[in-house]
C-alpha cells in the first residue's frame, strides 16, 4: 500500500481502505460504512478528543488513538473492533450512562444510540451528584445532568457563533458547563442562537419547554449516519 495523490491507503479492520487528503480514521471509516462511536466530535467542529468514545487500536503503538482526532499513516493497520478497542469504547459509553438521569431529555440521544449500538447495557458504576437544572432562560433549558462535559456547546458558541458565553469551568469532578462567570443562563450574555442546543447531543440544553420530545435531527447525529439501529446491529 502507498500514499497516492488522492490520500493516504491504510488497512480498517483488515479491509484495505483511502482515507481523503485531511480525512482522520473516524472520517474515512464512516465513508467506508463503519461505525465507530463518537461523541465530543461533529461535523463542521474542530476535533477535540476529549470523550474517548471513539478509541481504535494501531498496530504498534502501545494506547489507544482517538480516531476523531487522528489521520491515518501510509500502511497504518487499525482496529475499530478488536477485544481492546470495544472494550474501551464500551467502558466510556457506560461510565457516561451512569450519570444521566432516569428519563432521556431527548428521544434521538446520541449517548443512547451508541450505547444501543455497542450494547452496553445498565451501567454497574453509582450515579454522581449532579447540578440543578436552570430553566432561568426563556429559550434555553439547561439541564446538565444530562451533560457528558463533551464541549460541543463551547466550540458551537465559541467557535462557531463566536459569542463566547459557554465555558467550562472548575477542576476535577466539580467540573461543569458554565455561562459566563457562571450565571444563571437567564442572566447570562446568551443571545439564543441555538447554535449549543443543535450542537449538544444529550438534550442538556434544550429548547425551553420541549424537554422529552423529539428535537429537529441534527445535521450530525448518528442516525443520519449510519441510519437508524436494526435489532442487532
Ligand atoms: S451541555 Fe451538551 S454540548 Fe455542552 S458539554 Fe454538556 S453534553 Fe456537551
Ligand atoms: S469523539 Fe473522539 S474523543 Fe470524542
Amino acid at each position: 500500500m502507498s500514499t497516492s495523490t488522492n490520500g493516504v491507503r491504510f488497512t480498517l479492520d483488515g479491509e484495505a481502505i483511502e482515507a481523503r487528503p485531511g480525512e482522520t480514521i473516524l472520517q474515512a471509516a464512516r465513508r467506508h460504512g463503519t461505525a465507530i462511536p463518537h461523541l465530543c466530535y461533529a461535523d463542521g467542529m474542530r476535533a477535540d478528543g476529549n470523550c474517548r468514545a471513539c478509541v481504535v487500536e494501531i498496530e504498534g503503538e502501545r494506547t489507544l488513538a482517538p480516531s476523531c482526532a487522528r489521520t491515518p499513516a501510509p500502511d497504518m493497520k487499525v482496529h475499530s473492533r478488536s477485544e481492546r478497542a470495544l472494550h474501551s469504547q464500551k467502558m466510556v459509553l457506560e461510565l457516561l450512562l451512569s450519570d444521566m438521569p432516569e428519563t432521556a431529555y431527548r428521544q434521538d440521544s446520541e449517548l443512547d444510540y451508541w450505547a444501543a449500538h455497542l450494547d452496553v447495557g445498565e451501567p454497574r458504576f453509582p450515579h454522581r451528584c449532579q447540578p440543578e437544572p436552570d430553566l432561568s432562560h426563556p429559550a434555553i433549558a439547561v439541564r446538565l445532568d444530562a451533560c457528558i462535559q463533551c464541549t460541543r456547546c463551547v466550540r458551537a458558541c465559541r467557535e462557531v457563533q463566536v459569542n463566547d458565553v459557554i465555558g467550562y469551568a472548575h477542576r476535577g469532578a466539580h467540573a461543569q458547563i458554565v455561562f459566563d462567570m457562571d450565571d444563571p443562563m437567564g442572566q447570562s450574555t446568551c443571545v439564543a442562537c441555538g447554535e449549543c442546543v443543535q450542537a449538544c447531543p444529550t438534550g442538556a440544553l434544550m429548547p425551553a419547554g420541549v424537554a422529552a420530545e423529539l428535537t429537529p435531527t441534527q445535521a450530525t447525529s448518528p442516525s443520519e449516519w449510519y441510519g437508524p439501529l436494526r435489532a442487532g446491529a
